[in-house]
């Protein structure tokens, strides 16, 4: 206790030298100044800041100076209060009718002087010229390359070209013995680097990594591994010791990493890495930092369910800072501290442990980032302490997210600078040794609304395991034997469906047993046998059911997840999405039930009482599609269910055992024979023959327009003695479109549009079929979209960084092809990969300049091909995007809140997604379907849905008995 107080002392007496030292205010502070000024601006409203940080973001992409006069409006214009330095800006652009050249030109220069307070410049001369003036105090550098997003491998080569052409500028600028030093993001050294992939990604990064290695080995130049978001975490440090392990580096000076102690992780993964230092007697550079993402791991983990991996209370990250900080200073024989903070508190604390553990101000370094605190940075070197700057240099586009990060982290309500700088905090609170009133911050305890089931976390090794054993189990099972259930009955009809694998079709998966009308006539008795008992099943008991059968099914993810993989060729993730949503049908129609299944009472008057409830339509069919095979049947099948009515599921003949899986687990939690009966078979045989039959009075069906509009047909003949006039819910195709305007993201829509159209074979009905972009960034998206796909891996999706596996089967390949063929008479090939394997592979292929109207802008594929196509301006864009049948789902890549909004009102679709793929819809949360030609019915997931399959019922008492009228029920 004693030398704690004498700790927290001594943090003072340095703490105030230092204080007092520290002469100047740093330039985001220094109101005196335009940039000061706006930033505190920006620190005091928050809507001010959103717009200003978005517009800096967008401005360095746009191409011609009207737009960028455009957006300033966009931005600024309009509700929010602007300081007067914009607001006169804007006013003097229209009043003097000065000419977008001149304005924008001022426009960018502003921004750029911004940008030039944290970014060094953006080549080698601007790097020279500047190193010249820091150094003379002789501050040493770690030089970072801006260029974090690659999309492709050719991106990542260049960008490791870049840095094996800095090593020979440092080489020749310090040949002094000065320990220069690099800072890299292994995520771009390797486009397709994914914890999911764990070996591959390994291996193919160090790939990446060693000739910047080499060289920086030879030219005795160390490197420093940055620390990227939480998701990379894990393989970033498994890299980082894979590839030191290898015996040509061992004698690299320093090899460092960044690691986060805003991290709860932090505490084990920093003891383990020395651990593994000590083992091979190899020192490295830690650099201690508190970590730059800490918004968006709490929003990304937030949105995904995970756990958040940050402290979520300021003080546990610098409390964790200065623990980690002593234990890094403990272990300076295998570990060179390197201590990265700009709060004066975190530096005062690592300066008096020091001292108090007698270690020597060289065995340790400060490290701070460029223009951040130069203000303390000398203050310090004037004490003697080593110092590192660290230093990006590059274009502004590249660097637009470094120099976002750096702006919201001097903006933040907890940042050290803002307190000490902008806020005036005294000496006395700055210092406040960081007091943690609980052990831990802990997230809010789930609560008994919907949730979405939350994805595997392919980064947890155990995760990865397991699916790779349930793979593998699935494998050794040979043709496994299931039957079609009728009733309680298990059914064997001696004719075989045998489901293969599309990676490998002389695999077989399993085989159900086939049924015939002889069946279906069977099943409809069943069902009508169970129904009464199952439509008086209150509405909290029928909920119940599914509430089980989501526990079966958490229990069973995995098995599920694997089963996809081999029977429809998904990829890990896809597969593990699927079952995700399945849970997610489960538990959100449970609770839509219990929510409809309130009686409610209408109107509000004496004497009269009116009652409105709803009773299931009846016996429905499900006809489920194979893209989705459990999710897309389950939300059908259970829908269905929960809402009292019998359901007779007809799998897909493509999907036949993951439908049967489906079924076991509703048996398994015990529901009625005859509520839920499962009959596969050929459509055209019992599918046509449900559908048209007088006892069903319910039609649930996910597939193609073709056989969804030929359903519509049958089910609308009715038959004499026939009780109910069918319903038909139908989900059927689309030709999605995705809008790339001149604003736009290219790295994010690039991903955006490589996920969408090729995720999944472009099998999805939300799969994206054609890209409509702005003329001014066409030849661009073009070419880094051809050269993200050339860079994707494919072949059997068992492999776990595979990203695009087979086509469904040897039908569906061969109509891909016969497209392909279409398009290459009706347009130009931009891309055509050649996907070779024994299982049902197929291209991808990208054509450009299609006519519009030609059949492969027009017709629904259901494969990997992508139509680009060309607009003049914004309104042709939206005029062809609309130019469609089908009206599913539509997307926008846009940095325009006009353009955004525009989209948003006139684009046709059900679904519409602005800067996001367009796949991947969330039950609860983005509810799924279309309309023209995409399909009849509310939207899946959706507060709706449940509406559709059964009768709203209306009683109304006249209550009023002699003059007299009992009280009232109210809802
Ligand atoms: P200060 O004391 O003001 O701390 C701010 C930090 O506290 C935030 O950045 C965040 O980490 C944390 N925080 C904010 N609000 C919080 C809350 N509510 N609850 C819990 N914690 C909260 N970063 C990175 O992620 N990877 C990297 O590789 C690097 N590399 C790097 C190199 C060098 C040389 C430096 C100087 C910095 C980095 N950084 C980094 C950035 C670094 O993470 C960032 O600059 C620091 O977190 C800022 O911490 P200070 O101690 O300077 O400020």
């Amino acid at each position: 206790m004693d030398r704690d107080l004498d700790l927290e002392k001594k943090i003072r007496t340095v703490g105030q030298e230092i204080y007092s030292a520290v002469s100047g205010i740093p330039p985001v502070f220094d109101t005196k100044r335009w940039i000061g000024r706006i930033m505190e601006w920006s620190m005091k409203n928050e809507d001010f800041k959103t717009r200003l940080f978005r517009f800096i973001d967008v401005l360095p992409s746009l191409k011609t100076d009207d737009v960028v006069v455009r957006l300033l409006h966009e931005y600024f214009s309009g509700e929010t209060e602007v300081p007067k330095i914009i607001s006169g800006g804007i006013g003097m652009i229209a009043r003097k009718g000065i000419a977008p050249i001149v304005a924008g030109r001022v426009i960018r220069k502003s921004v750029e002087s911004l940008a030039r307070q944290f970014i060094i410049g953006n080549d080698a001369d601007d790097l020279s010229r500047s190193l010249d003036t820091l150094s003379k105090d002789g501050t040493e550098f770690s030089i970072d390359l801006l260029g974090e997003v690659v999309v492709s491998d050719k991106e990542a080569r260049a960008y490791a070209e870049r840095y094996l052409a800095l090593l020979d500028i440092l080489h020749k600028r310090f040949p002094d013995g000065a320990q220069p030093d690099v800072s890299i993001k292994v995520s771009s050294f390797y486009s397709q680097l994914d914890p999911v992939d764990w070996e591959g990604s390994i291996t193919r990064t160090k790939e990446g990594l060693r000739p910047l290695l080499r060289k920086a080995r030879d030219l005795g130049i160390s490197v420093t591994f940055d620390m990227e978001q939480y998701y990379y975490k894990g393989l970033i440090i498994a890299i980082f010791k894979s590839i030191f392990e290898e015996e040509e580096f061992r004698e690299l000076p320093f090899s460092g990493i960044a690691l986060q102690a805003y991290l709860k992780d932090a505490s084990n993964d920093i003891p383990e890495l020395i651990g593994w230092a000590r083992d091979r007697r190899r020192k490295i550079s830690v650099r201690l930092v508190k970590g730059a993402y800490w918004d968006y791991e709490v929003v990304v983990n937030r949105q995904k369910g995970w756990p958040v991996p940050v402290f979520l209370n300021k003080e546990e990250t610098d409390l964790s800072f200065e623990r980690l900080t002593r234990l890094l200073l403990e272990n300076r024989d295998i570990v060179h501290p390197a201590i990265a903070s700009h709060n004066l508190r975190s530096i005062s604390h690592a300066i008096a442990l020091a001292d108090a553990l007698n270690i020597s101000k060289q065995a340790f370094e400060f490290q701070m980032l460029y223009g951040m605190a130069e203000p303390l940075r000398t203050a310090l070197r004037d004490r003697g302490f080593r110092m590192r700057v660290y230093t990006p240099l590059g274009e502004l586009i590249p660097g637009m997210s470094y120099l976002v990060r750096r702006l919201l982290e001097n903006t933040s309500n907890e940042s050290f600078l803002r307190r000490s700088f902008s806020q005036g905090t005294s000496f006395e609170d700055l210092m406040q040794a960081p007091h943690v009133q609980k052990a831990d911050s802990r997230e809010e305890t789930p609560n008994e609304h919907f949730r979405n089931e939350p994805l595997l976390d392919f980064s947890i090794t155990l995760n990865r395991k397991h699916m790779a054993d349930a793979i593998e189990a699935i494998k050794n099972k040979v043709n496994e034997k299931y039957p079609l259930c009728i009733g309680d009955r298990e059914v064997r009809t001696g004719q075989e469906l045998s489901s293969l694998n599309p990676a490998r079709p002389r695999e077989v998966v399993g085989s159900v047993s086939s049924g015939t009308k002889k069946e279906a006539d069977a099943a409809i008795e069943e069902a009508l046998k169970a129904s009464k008992q199952w439509r008086n099943t209150s509405p909290d008991k029928r909920a119940a059911h599914l509430f089980k059968a989501a526990e079966e099914m958490r229990k069973r993810r995995v098995e599920l997840a694997a089963l996809e993989v081999m029977e429809v060729g998904k990829t890990w993730k896809d597969a593990d999405g699927d079952v995700c949503e399945a849970i997610d049908y489960l538990e959100y129609y449970g609770r839509e039930m219990i929510r409809l299944g309130n009686l409610k009472i209408l109107g509000d008057y004496p004497g009269e009482e009116n009652e409105y409830r709803y009773q299931p339509k009846g016996i429905g069919v499900v006809i489920a599609p194979w893209n989705f095979p459990l999710a897309i049947a389950t939300g059908m099948t259970s829908a269905a269910i929960v809402s009292g009515n019998c359901v007779i599921f007809k799998p897909s003949g493509l999907s036949p055992i993951t439908g049967y899986k489906l079924f076991e687990i509703f048996k398994s939690i015990g529901l009625a024979p005859g509520v839920l009966q499962f009959l596969p078979g050929p459509g055209s045989e019992i599918g046509e023959y449900l559908v048209s039959h007088p006892d069903i009075d319910l039609i649930t069906f996910t597939g193609s327009k073709e056989v969804g509009l030929r359903i519509v047909q049958l089910a609308g003949e009715t038959a004499k003695d026939q009780r109910n006039v069918k319903k038909v819910i139908a989900e059927m195709g689309g030709k999605n479109a995705i809008l790339v305007d001149e604003t736009a993201d290219l790295d994010e829509a690039v991903k955006g549009i490589l996920e969408s159209a090729f995720g999944y074979q472009g099998q999805k009905c939300s799969a994206c079929s054609r890209v409509i972009v702005i003329d001014d960034i066409f030849s661009e998206l073009c070419q880094r979209l051809k050269e993200a796909i050339e860079s994707i891996r494919s072949g059997a999706p068992e492999g776990a960084g595979i990203f695009l596996g087979p086509v469904i089967d040897g039908l569906a390949q061969k109509k891909i092809a016969e497209y392909i063929e279409i398009g290459k008479q009706e347009g130009k090939v931009l891309l055509e990969r050649k996907v070779s394997g024994e299982g049902y592979f197929i291209g991808p292929v990208v054509f450009i300049d299609a006519k519009p109207g030609s059949r492969i802008a027009t017709e629904e594929i259901f494969g990997p091909v992508l139509t680009i196509i060309r607009a003049k301006d914004n309104d042709e864009a939206i005029r062809m995007a609309n130019e469609s049948l089908y009206a599913l789902t539509g997307g926008l890549f846009s940095r325009s809140p006009a353009n955004i909004q525009k989209v948003k009102e006139e684009f046709l679709v059900g679904n519409l997604y602005i800067n996001r793929k367009i796949t991947g819809a969330l039950v609860g949360r983005q509810p799924f379907g279309g309309f023209g030609m995409s399909g009849v019915g509310s939207k899946a997931g959706g507060p709706d849905y449940l509406l559709q399959f059964m009768n709203p019922i209306c009683s109304s008492e006249n209550t009023l008995r002699r003059g007299f009228a009992p009280l009232r029920k109210v809802n």
